[in-house]
């Protein structure tokens, strides 16, 4: 186990720069989700915490301990990758004892710790299989299991659930989060799916082209996201975002936009005219609407079961509605938004920051 810190984080290929001075800690046992548009250098950045990639500015601590040159198999990290690359011509416990063989670890400790993880991930069965004879799933099981083998101070993964079919990637999360709870490896893990990132991290870092956007508890992301990209990035479906102005009159204050009066949160201290982004996510607002509504004309309407999507216009803005079970209502109807004003967010035009609150 053991602390992860990244400080001031620069990293260019030839003359592009990549990484533009990032830093941030990770504390012993934490399980660290990265996310962020693709090229934004996740991967990269995983890369260089394990030792495969070199840094070119910063400093990156594992444990106390600056790691900069420290060669990548003398850093205790273990990193499971998209592509599992197990070995094809090695049955599954040699994948998983590899490693340790590698360096020359007693057969009896590599044997105990094998026949541990295989435990561990339920695969006892499997240790003699080769892997063409397993399912995406199996071997995504061996990857892990080759990386727990080693026993690191810290897992890396990088999407490693992307190749899963839909199903699968729901056992498998869950399998991962459980292994997590067990053994208490501080892990920093990549994904672009929105549900591994808000229901397996203890912190999600938000990465954008190179530079940290804001790191926090899903949760805390979620309802109070810093700045316009983190509002549409987390989240799915995005949060609606519609450009206004603020207005004030008659001790009430609202957003003017596309020809309609939009409620926002009571404590908004926001000057009348101040211009600012209005954000909604699709899953706050309902249909019915009263006095305090905004009227929309249905576009799409996508039943899920569950919940039912629909997609609506208002003035040229086209909005997102996530609502709670069967909706009645057809493409070119007219229908009453109800918006919860609370749940409304404003950001600066401007600078995309989040306002007030
Ligand atoms: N070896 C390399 N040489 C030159 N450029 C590279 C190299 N490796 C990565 N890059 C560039 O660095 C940027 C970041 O790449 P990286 O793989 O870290 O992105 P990522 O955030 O993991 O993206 P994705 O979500 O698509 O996996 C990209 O623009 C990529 O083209
Ligand atoms: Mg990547």
């Amino acid at each position: 186990m053991a602390s992860v810190s990244f400080r001031n984080i620069q990293k260019s290929f030839g003359k592009v720069q990549i990484i533009k001075g990032l830093g941030f800690d990770i504390t012993d046992g934490e399980f660290v989700v990265l996310v962020g548009p693709s090229g934004c250098g996740k991967s990269t950045l995983l890369r260089m915490l394990a030792g495969l990639e070199d840094i070119s500015g910063g400093e990156i601590v594992i444990d106390g301990r600056v790691v900069n040159d420290l060669e990548s198999k003398d850093r205790d990290i273990a990193m499971v990758f998209q592509s599992y690359a197990l070995y094809p011509h090695m049955t599954v416990g040699e994948n998983m004892g590899f490693s340790l063989r590698l360096r020359n670890a007693e057969k009896s400790v590599t044997d105990e710790r094998v026949s541990r993880a295989a435990k561990i991930l339920n695969l006892d069965p499997l240790l003699g299989r080769y892997p063409r004879e397993l399912s995406g799933g199996q071997r995504q099981r061996v990857a892990m299991g080759r990386a727990i083998v080693r026993d690191p101070k810290v897992f890396l993964f990088d999407e490693p659930l992307s190749n899963l079919d839909a199903k699968l990637r729901v056992a498998m999360r869950a399998e991962i989060k459980a292994l997590h709870q067990r053994l208490k490896t501080t892990t920093v893990y990549v994904t672009h799916d929105q549900i591994e990132a808000m229901t397996m991290a203890d912190r999600i870092v938000v990465m954008h082209d190179g530079i940290v956007e804001q790191i926090g508890t899903p949760l805390d992301l979620y309802d109070r996201p810093d700045n316009l990209f983190v509002a549409q990035f987390i989240g799915s479906p995005s949060m609606n975002v519609i450009e206004g102005t603020v207005r004030r009159a008659g001790g009430e204050c609202w957003v003017e936009s596309q020809g309609a009066r939009w409620p926002v949160p009571v404590a908004t201290s926001a000057p009348d005219g101040q211009p600012v982004h209005y954000g909604i996510r699709p899953g706050d607002m309902t249909l019915g609407g009263g006095s305090n509504g905004v009227d929309a004309k249905v576009i799409v309407v996508e039943p899920t079961g569950a919940e039912t999507e629909l997609l609506v216009q208002v003035g040229e803005a086209k909005l997102v509605l996530a609502v709670h079970g069967r909706v009645d209502a057809r493409p070119d109807e007219t229908v009453r938004l109800a918006i919860e004003a609370e749940s409304v967010h404003l950001f600066d035009r401007q600078t995309g920051k989040r306002m007030g609150r």
